[in-house]
C-alpha cells in the first residue's frame, strides 16, 4: 500500500510542469520588474511636472509601491530559479535510479512538494536496495543449491568408486589369499594322501594275514588295525583342518561375519602363514623368517574371526613388502640383513593383544599421521592401493579396539592391535 502512494506521489512529478512554473515565475518576476520601471518612469516625470508646487507625495506613493513591486518581483524570480535547479536535480536523480544506480540520491530540505517527493523517492531507493539485495540472497542462495547438488553427485561418484576400490582390493587379497591357502592346503593334503596310501597297503596286508589266521597272526592283525584307526584319525584331524582353511577364507572373501569364540592364537598364526605364503608364490624370491611368540594363555576370545585374520594378513602382508625392500636395498649396509617378522598375542585382564613387528624398512615420522587413511601409500600403484590399513583399522574399531603403530625408520615397525575381551 505504502510502495503504492510513493508512485503516486512520484507520478506528481513532473518536469515539464516545474518547467512552467519556472517560465511562470520568471514572467511573473519580469512583468513585476516592468511595473516598476514604469512606476519610476512615472514617478520622476512628475517630479519635473509637479516640483513646482513642491508636492513630492504622489511620486513618494509611487516609489514605494515600486520598491515593493520589484522584491516581489525578484524574490518570485529567485525561488522559480532555485524551483527549477531542485526540479533538474530531481529529474537527474530519478534517471539515474531508473539506470539502475541506487547509490545516488540528493539530499532535500524543505516544506514544498519537491521535498515530499524526494523523501518518496529515498523512501523507493530503500526499499529497492532492499529488494536488491533479496534477489541477490535468493539468487546466492540457488547457486548455492546448484553446486551442492553437484557435489552430491560427484560425492556420490566418488562413493561408487571407491565401492569399486574396495572390491578390487577385496579380491586382490582374495588372490593372495587363494594363493597362500593353496600352499596351506597342500600339506594337510599330502598327509592325507600318504595315510590313505599306508592304510590302504596295511589293509592288503590285513586281508593276506587274515587268511592264515592262528593265534599269534590274530594279535598281528589286532596291532595292524589299531594302527589304521590311528590313521584314520589323523586323516580327520587334517581333513578337519583343510576345511577349516577353506571356511576361514570363504569368510575373508565376504563380509558380515559372526562374532564368536576364536582360537586367537590359531587365527593369528593361519593369517599369517596365508599371508607370507601368497607373497611367496607371488614373489618366490622373498626371504622371511616368521618368529612365533604366542599366549599360551590367548586361548578364546569373542570375533569376527575372518576379520581379525584380516587385519592380521595385511599387517604381515606389510611386513613382507618392507622386509624385502630393505633386503633388496643390499649394498646399502643391508648384507647380512636377515628379513623377520615377530607375531606376539598376549592376553591381558580386560583386552587381548596382538603385535606383528618387522625389521623392515620402518615409517617416516612424516608420514606416520597418515597411514591410517583410506588410500594412503607409498608403494607402486600396482603393488598397493593404501586400504590395508585403513580396512584394519576400521576392523579393530568394530571390535571396540585400537591399533597403534610404533616405528624406527630403517630399523624396524610394529603394530600394537589392542581388543578389549567381551
Ligand atoms: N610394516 C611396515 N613397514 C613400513 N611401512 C609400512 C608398514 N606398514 C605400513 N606401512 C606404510 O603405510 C602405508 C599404508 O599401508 P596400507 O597397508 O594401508 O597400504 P599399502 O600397503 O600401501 O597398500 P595395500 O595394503 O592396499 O596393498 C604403506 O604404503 C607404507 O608406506
Ligand atoms: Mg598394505
Amino acid at each position: 500500500m505504502k510502495i503504492e502512494s510513493d508512485f503516486l506521489k512520484l507520478g506528481l512529478f513532473s518536469p515539464r510542469r516545474q518547467g512552467n512554473q519556472l517560465n511562470l515565475g520568471i514572467i511573473a518576476g519580469t512583468l513585476l520588474a516592468a511595473v516598476f520601471t514604469a512606476l519610476v518612469f512615472f514617478a520622476f516625470n512628475d517630479v519635473r511636472g509637479e516640483a513646482a508646487d513642491g508636492s513630492a507625495t504622489w511620486r513618494n506613493i509611487l516609489l514605494a509601491v515600486g520598491g515593493l513591486a520589484t522584491v516581489v518581483g525578484v524574490l518570485t524570480i529567485l525561488r522559480a530559479i532555485t524551483t527549477g535547479i531542485r526540479a533538474i536535480a530531481m529529474e537527474v536523480w530519478i534517471r539515474r535510479m531508473g539506470e539502475g544506480d541506487l547509490d545516488y540520491k540528493v539530499p532535500m530540505e524543505g516544506e514544498d512538494e519537491i521535498t515530499a517527493i524526494a523523501d518518496s523517492l529515498e523512501e523507493l531507493r530503500q526499499r529497492s536496495i532492499r529488494v536488491v539485495r533479496l534477489n541477490l540472497v535468493e539468487k546466492l542462495a540457488s547457486d548455492l543449491q546448484a553446486k551442492n547438488d553437484e557435489l552430491e553427485e560427484v560425492l556420490a561418484q566418488l562413493h561408487q568408486a571407491q565401492d569399486q576400490i574396495v572390491t578390487r582390493q577385496k579380491l586382490a587379497e582374495l588372490g593372495e589369499l587363494t594363493a597362500g591357502v593353496a600352499h596351506e592346503i597342500k600339506n594337510p593334503l599330502n598327509f592325507m594322501r600318504n595315510f590313505s596310501e599306508a592304510t590302504d597297503e596295511l589293509l592288503v596286508e590285513l586281508r593276506e594275514t587274515i587268511e592264515e589266521l592262528d593265534d599269534e597272526d590274530r594279535k598281528a592283525v589286532g596291532q595292524i588295525v589299531d594302527d589304521i584307526a590311528s590313521n584314520l584319525m589323523r586323516i580327520e584331524a587334517h581333513g578337519l583342518r583343510a576345511d577349516r582353511i577353506v571356511n576361514d577364507m570363504l569368510s575373508l572373501g565376504g563380509s558380515g561375519g559372526k562374532f564368536e569364540s576364536t582360537d586367537i592364537n590359531e587365527i593369528v598364526s593361519l593369517f599369517a602363514s596365508l599371508a607370507y605364503n601368497g607373497s611367496k608364490a607371488m614373489h618366490p624370491e622373498l626371504q622371511l623368517i616368521i618368529q612365533e611368540d604366542l599366549d599360551p594363555n590367548a586361548g578364546e576370545v569373542t570375533v569376527i574371526a575372518g576379520d581379525i585374520g584380516r587385519v592380521v594378513l595385511n599387517m604381515v602382508n606389510n611386513s613382507c613388502y618392507a622386509t624385502d625392500e630393505k633386503r633388496l636395498a643390499v649394498g646399502d649396509g643391508y648384507d647380512d640383513y636377515l628379513p623377520i617378522v615377530w607375531l606376539q598375542t598376549e592376553r591381558r585382564r580386560d583386552r587381548l593383544e596382538i603385535r606383528v613387528r618387522d625389521n623392515g624398512t620402518g615409517i617416516e615420522p612424516d608420514i606416520m599421521g597418515k597411514i591410517f587413511n583410506p588410500f594412503f601409500t607409498t608403494k607402486p600403484t600396482d603393488k598397493g592401493t593404501g586400504l590395508g590399513l585403513s580396512l584394519a583399522n576400521d576392523i579393530v574399531r568394530e571390535h571396540g579396539g585400537s591399533i597403534e603403530p610404533k616405528s624406527q625408520p630403517g630399523e624396524y615397525t610394529e603394530m600394537v592391535v589392542s581388543i578389549p575381551i567381551r
